[in-house]
C-alpha cells in the first residue's frame, strides 16, 4: 500500500505539483481567515493577503460607531500592516511586476481594494516623483514603506488668512491663505508606517528619496464627491518667526 502511494506520488508532473501547491496556498488562506475569526491571530503573525484584508474589514467598521476613536483605528491598521510581506502576495507582485513608468515626474497609482468604508492603494514612484502638499477630507490614512524611503511631512491648518480670486485660463479660482503648523516630519525607511487622521496631520507632502513603493490604507474610501484641496506652502520662513508654522495658500 505504501509503495503504492509513493509510485502514484511520483507519477504526478509539474502541472500537478502546480495544482497541489495552489490548493495549500488557498487552504493555509481559509485556515488564517478562520483562526482570524477565532481571535487565535496574534500580533507577531504573519499575515497573508486574504486576512489582512479581514481584519481591515471588521476594524473598519468602527467609524460607524460615533465618536469614532481614529487614533486607536489606525493604530491598530498599523499593527496589521507590520505583520504583511505586500510584496510576497500574489496581487501586489502582480502589480509590481507590471508596473511602468507612464507618467513622467507622476507617481504610478493601482487599486489593490476598495470599498466604500476603506481602500487598499499601491503607490510606486521614480526617483524624483513626489506628491504636493495636499489633504485627505473626513479621512484617515495608514502609509506603509514597502520598499525605498521617503520624506514625509505633516501638517494640521491651525489658522485662516482670508483669501484672493485669481484668474487662469478664463476661470475664477478662489485661493485661501492660512496658517499651517508642522505635526510631524519624519523620513521614512522601508518597514516603517506613517499616520495621519482627519484632524491631526491631514495634510501632508511625500517626496521619496530613491525609487518608493508605499501601500495605503485609506478609511473611508475616496468617492467621487470626495474634494481634496492642494497646498502650496512657503517653506522659507517661518510665519512671523514661529517655528513649525507656515503660510500657505490652497484651493
Ligand atoms: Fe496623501
Amino acid at each position: 500500500m505504501c509503495n503504492f502511494k509513493r509510485r502514484e506520488f511520483i507519477k504526478l508532473n509539474a502541472l500537478g505539483f502546480a495544482a497541489i501547491a495552489l490548493q495549500l496556498s488557498t487552504v493555509s488562506s481559509y485556515a488564517q481567515q478562520a483562526n482570524g475569526y477565532l481571535g487565535k491571530l496574534g500580533t507577531n503573525t504573519k499575515l497573508n493577503w486574504d486576512a489582512f484584508l479581514e481584519k481591515i474589514t471588521q476594524l473598519s467598521q468602527s467609524q460607524h460607531q460615533l465618536p469614532w476613536d481614529q487614533k486607536m483605528y489606525t493604530q491598530k491598521v498599523k499593527q496589521l500592516l507590520l505583520q504583511c510581506n505586500f510584496p510576497e502576495f500574489e496581487n501586489v507582485k502582480r502589480e509590481m511586476d507590471n508596473y511602468e513608468n507612464k507618467n513622467l515626474k507622476w507617481f504610478e497609482a493601482s487599486s489593490l481594494h476598495h470599498e466604500v468604508d476603506f481602500q487598499i492603494s499601491l503607490f510606486q514612484f521614480e526617483k524624483g516623483e513626489y506628491i504636493p502638499h495636499h489633504d485627505h477630507p473626513d479621512m484617515t490614512g495608514v502609509i506603509n514603506v514597502v520598499s525605498g524611503s521617503a520624506h514625509l511631512r505633516n501638517y494640521n491648518r491651525i489658522e485662516e488668512l482670508g483669501s484672493r480670486t485669481v484668474t487662469t485660463n478664463g476661470q475664477k479660482i478662489i485661493k485661501q491663505s492660512c496658517i499651517l503648523k508642522e505635526v510631524s516630519n519624519q523620513i521614512a525607511k522601508t518597514g516603517d508606517v506613517s499616520i495621519l487622521t482627519s484632524n491631526d496631520g491631514n495634510i501632508h507632502s511625500v517626496m521619496p528619496n530613491e525609487f518608493t513603493q508605499l501601500v495605503d490604507v485609506f478609511t473611508p474610501a475616496y468617492t467621487e464627491n470626495t474634494n481634496p484641496k492642494w497646498y502650496k506652502v512657503d517653506e522659507e520662513e517661518f510665519y512671523k518667526q514661529q517655528e513649525k508654522l507656515f503660510v500657505a495658500e490652497y484651493y
